[in-house]
Order: C-alpha cells, then sequence, then structure tokens
C-alpha cells in the first residue's frame, strides 16, 4: 500500500470508529489543535456541511453552551446539537435564516466548500474561490468582532487575490494544509483570527 493510501486509510478508519461521517473531521480538529479556532460555548456557522463530519466535529468541540448551524445543498442526515439547512450560500436570504437560530453574532465561520467538479481544473478553482467570496459575504455580516473563520481554497492563480481581501478583515491569517488532507490534492485551508471587520 503507498503511503497515501495508507493515510487516508488510517483517518477514513479512525472516523468509522469514532462516529464521524467524513475523515474532514479529522482536519477540522487538527486545525483546532493548531489555531484554536472554536472553542467551549462558540456559536459556529459551517458553510457547505455535507455530509457533517466539520458539524459533528464542531458539536464536540462547542458544548453544551455553543450552537452549530450547518448548511449545504445537499441533503445532510440529522446531527444531534446542530440546525442543518439545505440551501445554497449563494442566495442572500440565508443571512436571515442564519441570523434567526443565532440570534446573535457568531464566534466562528468555517467554509469546506468544493463545488460539484467538472474536470475542468481552471473553472473548478474559479467556482470554488467565487463560493469563498460568497461566504466572506456572510461572515461579514454574521461574525462577531474578534471571531476567527477558516476556509478551504483550491490553491491556484485567484488564491491570492482572495488571500489580500480576506487578510484586510482579520489580526492573523496563516495558510496550512492539515495532515488528514490529501498531500496529492491542491486544497489549502486559510486561517484566519481575530475579525477586525
Ligand atoms: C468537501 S464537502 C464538505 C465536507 C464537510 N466539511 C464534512 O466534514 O463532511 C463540500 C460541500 O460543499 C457543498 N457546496 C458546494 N456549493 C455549495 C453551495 N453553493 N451552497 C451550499 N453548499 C455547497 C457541497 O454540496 C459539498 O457537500
Amino acid at each position: 500500500m503507498k503511503l497515501i493510501d495508507a493515510r487516508k486509510d488510517h483517518y477514513r478508519k479512525l472516523a468509522h470508529e469514532q462516529g464521524f461521517r467524513s475523515r474532514a473531521a479529522f482536519k477540522l480538529k487538527e486545525l483546532n489543535q493548531s489555531y484554536r479556532l472554536i472553542g467551549p460555548g462558540f456559536y459556529v456557522l459551517d458553510l457547505g456541511c455535507a455530509p457533517g463530519g466539520w458539524t459533528q466535529m464542531a458539536v464536540k468541540l462547542v458544548g453544551n453552551q455553543g450552537k452549530v448551524m450547518g448548511i449545504d445543498l445537499s441533503y445532510v442526515e440529522e446531527i444531534p446539537g446542530a440546525y442543518i439547512i439545505r440551501e445554497n450560500i449563494e442566495d442572500e436570504h440565508i443571512i436571515d435564516e442564519i441570523t434567526s437560530y443565532f440570534e446573535r453574532k457568531v464566534n466562528a465561520v468555517i467554509c469546506d466548500l468544493s463545488p460539484q467538479v467538472s474536470g475542468n481544473w481552471t473553472v473548478d478553482h474559479a467556482k470554488q474561490i467565487s463560493l469563498n467570496y460568497d461566504c466572506a459575504k456572510i461572515m461579514e455580516k454574521v461574525l462577531a468582532h474578534k471571531g476567527n473563520a477558516v476556509f478551504k481554497v483550491f490553491d491556484g492563480p485567484y488564491s491570492m487575490e482572495f488571500r489580500d481581501y480576506i487578510k484586510k478583515k482579520f489580526a492573523r491569517i496563516n495558510l496550512t494544509k492539515p495532515n488528514a488532507s490529501r498531500k496529492q490534492s491542491s486544497e489549502l485551508y486559510y486561517v484566519c483570527l481575530g475579525f477586525t471587520g
């Protein structure tokens, strides 16, 4: 077995053993261990949440006093402790749904969006970055001062422009690739700390 396959297998096995719906849950766990994005009692908005690994991990991290809401185009089976809606994050009306659920600003916005891939990398990259701008627009309306965010980015020609855009809104931004992310994939994570607005 190749090292890459072994690693994939390792996280898949862990996810299965620990009852997470996707190995992606371990990416969020790792990001949180390094950057403390989410803490107990946090209100967390999860954009692009299906099948729900990040949402499950977020529920665990926030504990009883926190609140977690997940949004995806796809159906997501119920996750105890989270509120999930099936919507398109490109639709502006979802802001009303978000604010009516939380009734105050949130402490973290976590974005792991991937478009339906077409096989044309340039098109997929552009669409993925465009989804991140939609997430950033939502984030600007709902994130509390000093709040945190994370964005998955398909790295390519438009990533730097997005980084420059988002960087202005936070005290600190870090580019990282968790071990649970496949080495050969172009995905990176922008971890943004301390929202300044
Ligand atoms: C990699 S998956 C997310 C995995 C998730 N973080 C987990 O841990 O299970 C990316 C998701 O983005 C969603 N997505 C893509 N475009 C979207 C949009 N416009 N609105 C809502 N969700 C979208 C897809 O449906 C897909 O489920």
